[in-house]
């Protein structure tokens, strides 16, 4: 696996992800995507809803608004327990999450409301300096809405998009009549003051999630837990193509787990700088709704049409980062290795991003071997009808091993070097990029050839 300084490196040669606000000096762990990376997302997200929205009939979509009634985050817990805990440095006034700093020691932290306490032998990791008493920070950023910064007009952004999904659980009962289970989906950006954030896109202030609450009537909760675990693993294998030894399934035992939750699993990534987590799956009773039929004192239970049953729905939540996702798929794609040049008999080092064909930010290249406007007027106009189907990069400069090098880093399965003889017979030269091999296809036919190919 490359190191991260790799990867950081590729994405901003490439035009993957550029630090954020860089002509003023950037601004530190916030990242923007370029032309590839903004193209790589998409592809993550469409295929995502695709697998876990689109192709099922029990999940609906949602667009929820990223400000909300700050009700909505009493209700939820976020205003009281949405914290985690610091210890600032007396010395250089930075901060560290106090269960980093315990981690770091060998010690295991607790999560409970009791405040933690930090053995004195633990000093500042930057000076060396002593570190204050662990304080509760709110990660959530506040905001204030019209032009009263006021207690009554405050705000926040929302930390997850979870809150949206079950305060229109009635809403979207009442407009599609669905029987449980039935899951509401969305994918959007999600706001957190995080402590330490670090390690590129893994954990920054700003960040999407794709995640979706699957309402059940809590007798089912063990089978429809597994039903969902398979799907994930099934995402995993087939669709991201990870390497499934690189992941790791983590239970997270009884007592560390949220108080509502009865079963978490953790599904973790052995990154460069550790084994982490990539996202989760918690099965979270009916602590949500109960909770925002309390607060908002609207009677959020749902009737069972076969048995008349009235009650609260419980739920199993499964959530996905879009931008660990995202990061998952650059490690997994790196490949060096050494690759034939134009010299007879000579190699030198490739990097090879060797993502899923359908993942790739740019599926085919056209490379016409020379400026001259006679391959132009083959390869353009190739271009442009292949562009209505696939995503499509054109490009006439430099020589051609240089520009195959090029579409190898960026992970472009396809490439198509229209040359000289396509004059005369209406063909071009298909480059595979896992192969290298290549091999005269008809214009005429290269767009099915292609399709052909992407649907393998
Ligand atoms: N509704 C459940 C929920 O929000 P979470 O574990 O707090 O659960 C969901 O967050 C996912 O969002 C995580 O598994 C992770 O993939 C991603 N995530 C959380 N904090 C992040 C951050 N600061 N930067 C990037 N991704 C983050």
């Amino acid at each position: 696996m490359p190191d991260l300084d790799t990867i950081v490196s590729l994405c901003k040669r490439r035009g993957f992800i550029f630090p954020g606000s860089e002509i003023y000096g950037g601004l530190a762990n916030s990242w923007d995507y370029g032309p590839l990376g903004h193209l790589l997302k998409q592809n993550i997200k469409k295929a995502w809803w695709k697998f876990f929205v689109q192709e099922r009939e029990d999940m609906v979509p949602l667009d929820s608004a990223i400000i909300m009634n700050p009700k909505v985050w009493e209700a939820s817990g976020h205003l009281e327990n949405f914290s985690d805990e610091l210890a600032e440095c007396k010395e250089c006034h930075h901060r560290f999450r106090v269960d980093h700093l315990l981690e770091a020691k060998g010690l295991e932290p607790k999560y409970d409301k009791e405040p933690s306490k930090l053995p004195a032998k633990i000093k500042c990791p930057d000076c060396d300096g002593t570190l204050t008493e662990p304080k509760a920070f709110n990660l959530m950023f506040k905001t204030f809405i019209g032009t009263t910064e006021d207690g009554a007009s405050a705000a926040y952004l929302r930390p997850e998009t979870a809150g949206g999904m079950f305060v229109n659980f009635k809403n979207i009962l009442t407009v599609t009549r669905r029987k449980l289970p039935f899951g509401i989906a969305q994918i959007g950006k999600c706001f957190r003051n995080e402590i330490t954030p670090g390690n590129f896109i893994f954990r920054t202030r700003e960040f999407e999630i794709g995640e979706f609450e699957y309402f059940i009537n809590p007798n089912e909760w063990e089978k429809v837990f597994e039903m969902w675990l398979g799907e994930i693993k099934r995402w995993w294998k087939d669709i991201m193509r990870v390497n499934m030894d690189n992941l790791v399934w983590h239970e997270i035992p009884d007592g560390e787990r949220a108080h509502y939750s009865k079963r978490t699993v953790d599904i973790e990534y052995k990154y460069p700088f550790g084994t982490k987590e990539l996202h989760g799956i918690a099965y979270r009773t009916d602590f949500d709704l109960s909770r925002h039929e309390k607060v908002s004192g609207q009677d959020l239970k749902y009737t069972d049409p076969e048995t008349g049953e009235k009650f609260l729905p419980h739920v199993i939540e499964p959530t996905f980062g879009i931008d660990r996702m995202l990061l998952v798929s650059l490690l997994e794609a790196y490949h060096e290795e050494e690759a034939p040049t134009a010299e007879e008999g000579e190699t030198d080092k490739r990097v090879v991003m060797k993502f899923p064909k359908w993942l790739a930010p740019i599926q085919v290249a056209i490379l016409p071997l020379s400026k001259k406007e006679e391959l132009a007027k083959i390869a353009k106009p190739l271009a442009a009808e292949l562009r209505r189907d696939f995503s499509v990069d054109y490009d006439e400069t430099q020589s051609i091993g240089k520009r195959y090098r090029r579409q190898d880093e960026i992970g472009t399965p396809y490439c198509l070097t229209v040359d000289f003889d396509s004059l005369e017979d209406k063909k071009v030269t298909v480059r595979d990029r896992d192969t290298m091999k290549q091999e005269r296809v008809a214009i005429k036919e290269v767009k099915d050839y292609l399709k052909e190919k992407f649907n393998q």
